[in-house]
This record gives structure tokens, sequence and C-alpha cells, in this order.
């Protein structure tokens, strides 16, 4: 069965501005579009494991890594090189105007 973990409410997030959460399933970035859609990203840089919380990104969907400088569109979570690996989707719900990561139960096994 699924857990879940609470990021936030929807209004602890401002649009365009990528958001750092720990929980205890997970580090992840949480992303709110300029048209409305959440993203949310596993927070380890898809190169080499850099913590993208401390990734540059001014106003605007593009993150860059602290350690290496890929730059990925949050949008999409796609790397701006066409051939290197973009951000690693996680799994979310938003109920009852709470926003919550969701981990398969198979996710946390080692
Ligand atoms: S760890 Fe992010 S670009 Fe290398």
């Amino acid at each position: 069965m699924p857990q879940r973990y609470m990021l936030g409410s929807p209004k602890d997030f401002q649009e365009e501005v990528p958001q750092y959460c720990s929980t205890e399933g997970g580090d992840v970035l949480v992303f709110l579009t300029e048209t409305g859609e959440w993203k949310v990203y596993d927070a380890a840089c898809p190169h080499a494991g850099a913590m993208m919380g401390f990734g540059y990104c001014g106003k605007g969907h593009i993150i860059t890594c602290p350690l290496h400088a890929w730059r990925f569109d949050l949008r999409t979570g796609d790397n701006l090189h066409p051939r290197l690996y973009g951000l690693t989707p996680r799994k979310f719900v938003l109920e009852e105007d709470v926003l919550y990561l969701v981990v398969e139960e198979e996710e946390g096994k080692i």
C-alpha cells in the first residue's frame, strides 16, 4: 500500500519558485508552473546526486545544479542538453488542499 508524506498546502508554494521539501519518503523539489501544474521531482541530481535544493534558480523555470551546472526545465524535468538525463519525477497527489508525496511500498525496500 502506498505511503503518503505531507509536502504542504498549495498556499505554501509560490508559482515558478522551486521549493525543496525533505520528508521521510525522500527529498524532493516541488514546482508550480505558471499554468498551474504541479511538478514534484527527486531532489538528487541525476548526474552525480548533488542536492538540487541548493541549485540556482532565479524566478523562472530553469534550475542549475550546484555541482556541475547541468540545467533542467522544471516544467518538464528535461535536461536542457538533449542527450543528458532529466530530473526524476516523483508521484504525488493533491487532496483536500494538501499536497502529498506518494511512495509505493516497493520503492522503500532495499
Ligand atoms: S551532480 Fe548535478 S550536474 Fe553533476
